[in-house]
C-alpha cells in the first residue's frame, strides 16, 4: 500500500515537473514584437459583426477615439506619441498584419499588449464596440472581416 502510494507520488512529481519544463520555453519566449501576440485559441473567434458602410463608420469613429493618438487615423502609426514609444505601433496597413484573423485582433484590442504599453481597451469599450474596431482594422488593412459569412 505504502509502495503504491509512493510510486503514486513519485509519478505525480515527475508528470508536474515535466508539464512545468515543457510550458517554461513557451511562457518565457517573447517572439519578438510581430503579430503574435494573441493566443491561439483566438485565432478562431467569430466576428459577429459583419463589414458593412454602417459598422466601418462606427469602427472609424472608435478608433478616432480609442486607437488614432498612436496608430494615426489612417492605421500608419506615423503619429508623435508612436516616435515617442520604445516599441512601435505596428503599422495596420502594413506587412506585418497579413495573415491576422479577425479573433486575433479582438483580442489585442481587448487584453492589450501591456509589456509594449498597447492599452487594453476591455473596460473602455463594449464587446460589440471592439468587434466594431475589429472590422474597421480590417478595412484598413484592406480586407473584410470574415464573418463566416461568404463575400
Ligand atoms: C498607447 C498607444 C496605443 C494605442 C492607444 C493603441 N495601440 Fe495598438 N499597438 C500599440 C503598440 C505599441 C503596438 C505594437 C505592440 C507589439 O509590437 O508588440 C500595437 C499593436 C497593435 C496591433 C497589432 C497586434 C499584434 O499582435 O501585433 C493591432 C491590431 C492594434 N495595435 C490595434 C489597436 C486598436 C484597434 C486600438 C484602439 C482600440 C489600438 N491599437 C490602440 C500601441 C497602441
Amino acid at each position: 500500500m505504502t509502495r503504491t502510494r509512493r510510486w503514486i507520488s513519485v509519478t505525480v512529481v515527475t508528470v508536474a515537473a515535466i508539464v512545468i519544463w515543457a510550458a517554461e520555453p513557451g511562457a518565457s519566449a517573447h517572439d519578438g514584437h510581430k503579430r503574435k501576440n494573441a493566443p491561439a485559441s483566438a485565432k478562431k473567434l467569430k466576428n459577429p459583426s459583419t463589414a458593412n458602410d454602417e459598422t466601418v463608420s462606427i469602427g472609424r469613429k472608435l478608433f478616432t477615439q480609442h486607437c488614432a493618438v498612436c496608430h494615426g487615423e489612417d492605421g500608419k502609426s506615423q503619429t508623435d506619441v508612436a516616435k515617442a514609444m520604445k516599441i512601435k505601433p505596428t503599422d495596420l496597413t502594413g506587412k506585418e498584419m497579413h495573415g491576422i484573423t479577425d479573433g486575433e485582433i479582438y483580442w489585442v484590442i481587448t487584453n492589450g499588449i501591456k509589456p509594449n504599453r498597447m492599452p487594453a481597451f476591455k473596460l473602455k469599450a463594449s464587446n460589440e464596440e471592439r468587434w466594431q474596431l475589429t472590422v474597421y482594422v480590417k478595412h484598413l488593412m484592406g480586407e473584410h472581416s470574415h464573418t463566416g459569412a461568404k463575400h
